[in-house]
């Protein structure tokens, strides 16, 4: 073991070098953009009218999106056409806007408007700080439950809605999760879908935005949520959210939510309030470019798995070779995704992030993966390795490595 003055002199070292590496946010790197630069022109003039009949220039259409795209997107999430919205450039907004709507309509068969009922929604932790942000920003009381390698611990989900009807959903992300790359187990899902709820409009909201992102050759594909509830006899429980902000462009691909027909028919009516419909260009060029592309959304995302999973393998290369065996820290490896997550032994996450930043390396803040950004016990580490070229991810992993041991080491020393 080295001391800490050891320690401290490699670490200057790095000061020299005037590095500037970010691992923030999970975003994909220009080279997986350049995978659907095609995507740019793959709508011309002869493309006017849909194979449907559908003219992407005018306001018919409605507002669950093309059937093109619905027919195109169905499988992403596993579902049928006629059970998917295909929206706008991104899934968060439609979180938002199933909420609002459950807030001050209720879902279909809410007794009343969820607002009325000062509403908790469960996340799990960690998680993806928007969630928290989102639920919280719209009023509902977060209600935490740990994170598991099955997803959502059941037992602490199950005793919390069977006693508290003013818990209205859980809000969590099934398949490779934000930030563990841990999915649910087929056993977690058919808990979910079968558990006695409090709430008569318990709702489960599943964010699955890393359906197809496979890293491995194993695609982690759990039971359905919409088909388990459907077999549980709670057909209106799910509603699923996906999107292609990983698949084509982020931010500028489309949204969309998934969940029973019946479901699907209330929430359009509130949403069909607000907007005719979405845009259309869009869907339809997605639709040409993804339906030409070589295997299709598969192919794309072999494509995408190219790339990104030498930069996951070099984390996991870096972290065993400097901190394996030493007990001060663990972290997952993910079978799919945009992120590690790193738990510190000591409580000295904010330390390692702000020593990284010191010496140019920006890590996505300590605490983001807990409500109000808050980790009590100081441990948790998102990494995000997607957006760096190769060589930076690596670098920027043997700084971290580096800082986890030394703020181990000054702590101990305290
Ligand atoms: C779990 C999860 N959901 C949603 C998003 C954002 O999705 P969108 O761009 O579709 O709003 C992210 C982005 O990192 C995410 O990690």
């Amino acid at each position: 073991m080295s001391t800490v003055a050891e320690l401290r002199a490699q670490y200057d070292a790095y000061k020299a070098l005037n590095l500037k590496l970010a691992m923030t946010r999970g975003q994909p790197a220009d080279e997986n953009f350049d995978l659907s630069n095609d995507m740019l022109t793959a709508v011309t003039t002869d493309d006017l009218v849909t194979p449907s009949g559908v003219s992407i220039r005018n306001y018919p259409g409605g507002i669950f999106g093309l059937p093109e795209a619905r027919e195109l997107f169905a499988p992403v999430l596993g579902v049928k056409p006629e059970e998917i919205l295909v929206g706008n450039n991104a899934s968060l907004i439609l979180m938002s806007s199933v909420f609002t709507w459950a807030l001050l309509q209720g879902m279909k068969d809410s007794p009343r408007p969820w607002i009325q009922d000062a509403p908790k929604m469960i996340v799990t932790i960690p998680a993806y700080d928007r969630h928290f942000k989102l639920a919280a920003g719209l009023g509902f009381e977060l209600v935490t439950v740990d994170m598991t390698s099955e997803g959502p611990n059941m037992d602490q989900v199950e005793a919390l809605v069977k006693a508290d009807d003013s818990i209205k959903g859980i809000f969590f992300v099934p398949v490779y999760s934000n930030p563990t790359g841990d999915s649910v187990s087929d056993e977690t899902v058919r808990r979910l879908v079968s558990m006695e709820t409090a709430a008569p409009d318990f709702t489960i909201f599943a964010d699955n935005a890393y359906a197809v992102h496979h890293l491995t050759e194993e695609e982690v594909e759990p039971l359905n949520l919409l088909r388990a509830a459907e077999d549980a006899g709670n057909p209106d429980r799910v509603v699923l959210f996906g999107s292609t902000s990983k698949v084509t462009f982020a931010g500028a691909g489309l949204g969309f939510l998934a969940t029973s027909v019946a479901n699907l028919a209330h929430l359009g009516k509130l949403m069909g309030l607000a907007s005719i419909g979405p845009n259309k260009v869009e869907q339809y060029r997605h639709v040409r470019f993804l339906q030409s592309y070589p295997g299709g959304i598969k192919g794309l995302m072999a494509n995408h798995r190219a790339i990104l999973a030498p930069k996951f393998q070099a984390v996991q290369d870096i972290l065993t070779e400097h901190l394996d065996g030493t007990g001060l820290a663990t972290w997952t490896d993910p079978k799919g995704g945009y992120f590690i997550s790193l738990d510190t032994s000591r409580p000295v996450a904010a330390e390692v992030v702000a020593l990284a930043k010191e010496v140019g390396v920006a890590l996505t803040p300590a605490g983001a993966t807990f409500p109000g950004g808050v980790d009590p016990n100081n441990s948790n580490i998102r990494l995000a390795p997607s957006r760096p070229p190769l060589q930076e991810v690596e670098k920027a992993m043997e700084i971290v490595a580096l800082c986890v041991k030394l703020a181990s080491a000054e702590y101990d020393a305290k």
